[in-house]
């Protein structure tokens, strides 16, 4: 069976009310017969999750968060839990961006009970993993993908609920891409990592490569085995652009 693509963007610290109208014309744009084969989703910042939701009620586009708590709630100024997500009518959360792990100090530990924690919500869970510059140049790539995946990764995790994003850090707005046999050796890698520990499943879940994708080289990553979807950032922004991706799919 062939492996329903994903196509999801990430806002990251980018949208305004302003923005509104961009998430209109990706919801309006996300439709059949495209939408019957792929599913999309856009995750604008938290601020902005309920309004999107409630925009997005009558077309395919799915509306995520860009991260969540460990736990459901408590005293944790200025998080946000996978039920609050919930709450507001999103049905996928991203957790272990690059960003976070960077700039929240955050551990494969604490990934992965964020992970659990929307898997527990009913989100599906997108977990990032993926080397930096100094890694890759040190040959380590398949070493520190190994180990976030295993770490950050919860028992619970199926290809149903769970998808896991590739992102090497030094792809990331920067407009560099891996070539294409870097990109596929490591996600038959991650394949073969995801089969080893949840067997038949394992061959499922969905793999998304992130990082500087466009329009323009959308569809060359698409081509790739064991790319099964993108996850966008800076592209996703303008409906224009995001649009343009989906229509690569
Ligand atoms: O989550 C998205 C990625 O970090 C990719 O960002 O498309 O701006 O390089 P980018």
């Amino acid at each position: 069976d062939r492996i329903r693509p994903l196509l999801a963007g990430n806002w990251k610290m980018n949208g305004t009310r302003a923005s509104l109208d961009q998430i209109k014309a990706i919801a309006e744009g996300v439709k059949a017969p495209l939408s019957e084969k792929i599913d999309t989703l856009l995750c604008p910042p938290a601020t902005l999750l309920y309004v999107a939701t409630a925009l997005c009620d009558d077309s395919p586009l799915a509306i995520g968060a860009q991260d969540c708590h460990s736990l459901v709630s408590g005293a944790h100024t200025g998080d946000i839990s996978a039920a609050m997500i919930a709450d507001c009518f999103g049905t996928h959360v991203i957790v272990g961006h690059s960003e976070r792990r960077r700039n929240h100090a955050e551990s494969d530990a604490l990934v992965r009970a964020k992970a659990e924690a929307a898997l527990t919500a009913e989100l599906t869970t997108i977990i990032c993993i993926g080397e930096t510059a100094d890694e890759r140049d040190q040959g380590q790539t398949l070493d520190v993908l190994k180990r976030q995946l295993a770490a950050s990764t919860p028992d619970g995790a199926a290809s149903e609920t769970t998808v896991i994003a590739y992102e090497p850090v030094w792809a990331i707005g920067t407009g560099k891409v891996p070539t294409s046999a870097d990109v596929e050796e490591a996600h038959a890698f991650i394949r073969r990592e995801l089969v080893a520990r949840f067997g038949g499943d394992g061959e499922k879940f969905r793999l998304l490569y992130g990082g500087s994708v466009s329009g323009a080289n959308a569809a060359d990553l698409l081509a790739v085995a064991n790319v099964n979807g993108l996850l966008v950032g800076g592209q996703s922004l303008k409906a224009a652009d995001f649009l343009a991706i989906y229509s690569a799919f």
